[in-house]
């Protein structure tokens, strides 16, 4: 970030320039992340017939080396694309990839490509395997809705498994192909789930959870104590959204506790900007790890004045939550490495109608963890039934809308006198049969005196309950990207503002409470944040 570029990010992950779309390939490989993402090299608006594989390394998921792309559009299989996929490793030493090529006709097929030279540490080079295309849009698939392969499994019987997103008949499915040497694939009869209730699915992620374990599970893992998500990226919609069921590795039968329904009681992983996400399993830290896109909020001229597009958001950790219902998140570890000066106070009241500022930080890229304490929980007002979708709730419920428990959160990337502001907030609501519910909003309808930007408020319900828990939050600012985590991870919610006035030291921290009753801050943390250190392999090279 600086004076012309002040919503470019200090320790998310973005490329020096142009497009950047869906995080593909994530893996750990002798020592190094990998990064591969949907790359425009020529533009920082997305022409999707120039997409390649952009590619960067890391030591600590935090600080990147930026390399050539490992895969160009140079075959006659993938002449206007290569387009999303995933990394598998064959064996620890062994990674390939499997991703989609768009031919010139538009015509979608997975492909596979294996490092040209596995002594070069950062695997620079990738070659395409003779055989390609491996799996086509034959019998009755459509062309242009099959694509972005998943990372693959093993079964017992030894054979890998992936599965392939597709749309048929105008609903979202994903065709499981199974193959003994991952060049010769046989795709099974029956679609391996499919749902009345989506469109197209993208970027289709197949993962086991552990239901009895703080660790994340290897993709092929034949361990008992799991449950499968299953994830789709729902193409035009723009969510991520999951289910869980259990799965059968002997019947690759997929049984779910509910299908996805198509409104707005399905589960996602963020309730802001988040697609064509991805986990991979970490080994050395057995945890399991997803990557998401956050794309701009701008409009494509304001991309192209400003040279780039898309974000990747903060890796997260993933698990299962204690009651099986859902999924935790939470920004990976490594990512404290980068705090700097705290700011911190205890036991604050703050009254209702009332603002507290936040001194001594960069407010603009920063770290703050808040948590909130009601005690006057019997006067909050009634939760009509008919409030079932959150997003609408906070958009009519705006943080100037005054409520009793709550309006109540943080004023971020504010303007002295806040002019602008982004409020990340909650409201609480009894039910008729004596319990609460939590919303969780993020309100950017003042992010900007800017006019022409989506300024969409988010919402989410937060599954916690306020009599015998403290409402926590979790939120990580960093110039143009406000990535909120409720409840310890319970709801996420992640948004892109682009204010004139806070940007930079200008930039302020408030927490507030709009609601008539008094609530109290239990605690607050924050930190001011460090620079991660983004550099291409020759600036590492004369580093050293
Ligand atoms: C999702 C997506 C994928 C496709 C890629 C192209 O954002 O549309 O389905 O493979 O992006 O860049």
């Amino acid at each position: 970030p600086s004076l012309e570029q002040p919503y470019r990010t200090a320790f998310h992950f973005q490329p020096p320039k142009n497009w950047m779309g869906d995080p593909n390939g994530l893996m750990y490989h002798n020592g190094i992340y990998h990064l591969f993402y949907q790359y425009n090299p020529y533009s920082p608006t997305g022409s999707f017939f120039n997409m390649t594989w952009g590619h960067s390394v890391s030591y600590d998921l935090v600080n990147w080396i930026h390399l050539e792309p490992a895969l160009n559009t140079d075959k006659p299989y993938d002449a206007k694309g290569c387009w999303s996929g995933s990394t598998t490793l064959l064996s620890e030493e062994n990674p390939v990839i499997l991703y989609t090529g768009v031919d010139n006709e538009g015509i979608q097929t997975q492909n596979l490509a294996w490092p040209k030279n596995l002594s070069d540490p950062f695997l620079r080079e990738w070659v395409k395997s003779p055989q390609n295309p491996l799996m086509s849009p034959i019998d009755d698939i459509d062309p242009e809705y099959f694509r972005d392969p998943t990372t693959a499994w093993k079964g017992p019987d030894g054979k890998w498994r992936v599965l392939v997103g597709n749309q048929m008949n105008g609903h979202g499915q994903a065709f499981l192909y199974t193959s003994e040497d991952f060049v010769r694939w046989t795709r099974s009869k029956n679609p391996f789930y499919s749902s009345n209730n989506t469109l197209m699915w993208e970027c289709p992620d197949f993962y086991p959870v552990s239901i009895n374990s703080k660790y994340g599970v290897d993709t092929s893992s034949q361990e008992k104590f799991t449950r499968h998500v299953l994830k789709a990226s729902i193409n035009l919609i723009f969510h991520d959204y999951y289910i869980l069921g259990n799965y059968s590795a002997e019947t690759d039968h997929f049984s779910v506790d509910t299908d996805f329904k198509g409104d707005a009681s399905d589960l996602r992983y963020d309730y802001g900007k988040f697609y064509a996400s991805k986990t991979f399993f970490d080994s050395p830290k057995k945890r399991r790890v997803l990557w998401g896109w956050v794309n701009e909020s701008d409009t494509v001229s304001g991309d192209i004045k400003k040279g780039w597009s898309g974000l990747q958001a903060i890796p997260r950790s993933i698990l299962l939550s204690e009651n099986q219902k859902q999924l935790i998140q939470w920004p990976i570890k490594e990512i404290e490495k980068l705090r700097k000066k705290k700011v911190s106070f205890t036991d604050k009241e703050l009254k209702g109608g009332s603002v507290l500022r936040v001194p001594d930080i960069t407010a603009s890229q920063a770290d703050v963890e808040v948590s909130f304490d009601l005690r006057s929980l019997t006067e909050a007002e009634l939760m009509d039934t008919s409030w079932n979708d959150p997003q609408l709730l906070c958009s009519q419920n705006t943080a100037s809308v005054r409520g009793k428990v709550g309006p109540f959160g943080l004023l971020v990337s504010a303007s002295m006198g806040l002019k602008e502001q982004t409020a990340v907030f909650f409201r609480v609501f009894r039910s008729s049969h004596g319990k609460h519910v939590v919303l969780m909003c993020t309100d950017q309808s003042r992010s900007s005196l800017r006019k022409v930007l989506d300024k969409t408020t988010y919402g989410a319900f937060m599954d916690v309950d306020p009599i015998h828990e403290k409402i926590s939050l979790r939120t990580l600012i960093d110039h143009s990207i406000i990535e909120s985590f409720g409840g310890e991870g319970r709801s996420c919610i992640t948004a892109r503002v682009y204010p004139e006035l806070a940007i930079g030291d200008e930039a302020e921290l408030y927490a507030f409470n709009n609601g008539t009753l008094d609530v109290y801050i239990s605690s607050l943390n924050a930190w001011s944040m460090k620079k991660a250190h983004l550099v291409s392999a020759k600036e590492e090279a004369s580093q050293q």
